[in-house]
């Protein structure tokens, strides 16, 4: 666990009090597991993303990138397994009619993968007569457990005659099966080869947890790796290593972080292989819990579109309701379908294997804010710092006027003018400098920048590092370059 983060109420606070994370809805009383990102928590939030797409898209030749629509045709979801399989066993407590969901109570192993699992599989699992129920504290005393859809719906058009049911996409993965072939056909791209996105995904948890840990609306970064079959384990490995690596390069300290492999009775209903990268939350005394998972998809996906865009006819037959339109069986020379791939090299047409590495944005920024959260005593006083890796932090330097007169104010805002062309940057003359050092420690901001009496005899400056406080003086027409060099960009 985070060396002085002991628990997650001293972070929610700061996260409050700078203006990184605020509750949905505050004025009204907010609305449960809803989260909005304040003036930093959103440069945070870009700034995670970015990292994101640079190591996984920018610098890759063998990547493009994809923004699909959150609503989609809903046969898409019958296809992909969530109408009839995206489900939580819950169970209701008779006394005080709360649902909890079957693996969260206490004495159940507690795991996020669950999501994916059959919930008739789930519910022989075991009888509930240990199992407290954790809003009243009564044991024993629940309802046989039943199935809880996951997703989101909402009604599409305005006439009876075109209107019907929609879902929230509950996950960003699937716009980018149903694009395989419009982003091969518009491409050059040969395998292997991937495809990532980032965006919004929701989900009607039954229990939400911790801050912005598990939420009913969420941010994620998803690749779905096309590769030739038989290769996938190696490619598996592949992006294992690729995952784990962005979090250290991004500065996660290596003891928080770890790799559990999924056991095969909690596979998701698509996966061959999963493994989950966890961190070492402050929840409790210390929880390890999923950050990013990476599976092995096979062919199952493009497999069952080529079934789903079959099914079509029998959709519009059955009224247009999904939920009542069965996927019609695959040919027997299901693998030439129209999702197949044509082997230039082999001549050889056949459905591509996936590698699938998906991330919570929001899950990686509350990892980042842990890990970066940092209280230390300096001379009898507390100071509360996030020591964000450079490329994260939400400003990347401040400037200041040691006082407001003597031109100083002048020249501080020609600095930050300069600066704020390159980086996000912040100009502050307010209160003595050591409460300004203090707000950029507790905002993770790197550099702050201080314009002194002898900057107007030799254009000097100091520059003091969050994580030091050492101060050096840099000559004005090297700043620029100095910061650009130690912030990498
Ligand atoms: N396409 C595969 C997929 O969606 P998942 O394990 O259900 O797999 C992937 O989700 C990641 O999305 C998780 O590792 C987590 O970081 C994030 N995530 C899932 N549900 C979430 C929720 N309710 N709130 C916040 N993040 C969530």
């Amino acid at each position: 666990m985070a060396e002085t983060l002991k628990k997650l109420d001293d972070l929610v606070a700061l996260c409050k009090r700078r203006g990184f994370i605020f509750q949905s809805s505050d004025i009204y009383g907010g609305l449960a597991s809803c989260y909005d990102y304040g003036p930093l928590g959103v440069e945070l939030k870009r700034n995670v993303k970015n990292a994101w797409w640079k190591s996984v898209v920018q610098t890759r030749d063998d990547m493009v990138g994809l923004d699909c629509s959150i609503l989609m045709h809903p046969m898409v979801w019958k296809a992909s397994g969530h109408v009839d399989k995206f489900a939580d066993l819950i169970a209701e407590c008779k006394k005080c009619n709360t649902r909890t969901r079957v693996d969260h109570l206490q004495g159940v192993e507690n795991e996020e993968t669950t999501h994916h699992e059959q919930p008739e599989a789930a519910m022989a699992k075991d009888g509930l007569n240990d199992k407290v129920c954790p809003k009243c504290g009564t044991t024993g005393q629940f309802t046989e457990p039943m199935p809880f859809k996951l997703m989101f719906e909402t009604q599409m058009g305005a006439n009876v005659d075109d209107s019907m049911k929609v879902y929230l996409r509950p996950e960003t993965a699937q716009g980018i099966f149903t694009n395989f072939s419009n982003v091969l056909n518009t491409t050059r791209l040969k395998l292997p080869f991937g495809i990532a996105q980032i965006g919004k995904s929701f989900r009607n948890e039954v229990t939400t947890k911790a801050f912005i840990f598990r939420t009913r609306e969420f941010e994620q970064m998803e690749i779905e790796f096309f590769c030739v079959p038989g290769t996938d384990e190696q490619w598996w490995e592949h992006w294992k290593n690729e995952r784990m690596k962005w979090y250290l390069d991004l500065g996660i300290r290596k003891e928080n972080l770890r790799f559990r492999p999924h056991a095969d009775d909690e596979l998701a209903h698509y996966a061959k292989a999963c493994v989950d990268i966890e961190y070492l939350f402050p929840f409790g005394q210390g929880d390890w819990q999923e950050l990013e998972g990476i599976a092995n998809r096979t062919d199952y996906d493009l497999r069952q579109h080529q079934r789903g865009m079959r099914s079509i006819t029998k959709w519009f037959e059955n009224g247009r309701d999904t939920e009542k339109t069965p996927l019609v069986d695959e040919p027997d020379d299901w693998s030439k379908g129209p999702l197949s791939y044509f082997d230039d090299e082999s001549r050889k047409r056949y459905i591509p294997y996936v590698i699938e590495p998906s991330a919570g944005v929001d899950r990686g920024m509350l990892a980042f804010l842990v890990d970066a959260y940092a209280e230390e005593e300096v001379r009898g006083e507390k100071r509360n710092l996030l020591r964000f890796h450079p490329s994260l932090a939400p400003i990347k330097a401040a400037v200041f006027p040691l006082v407001k007169k003597d031109g100083m104010p002048e020249k501080a805002r020609t600095i930050y003018n300069e600066l704020r062309q390159y980086f996000t940057s912040f100009y502050d003359q307010k209160g003595a400098v050591g409460r300004r050092y203090r707000r950029q420690d507790e905002a993770g901001t790197p550099f702050c920048i201080t314009v002194d009496g002898q900057t107007a005899e030799d254009n000097t400056v100091t520059i003091r590092d969050r994580d030091s406080m050492e101060q050096t003086r840099i000559n004005c027409d090297k700043l620029l370059g100095y910061l650009r060099e130690k912030l990498g960009i």
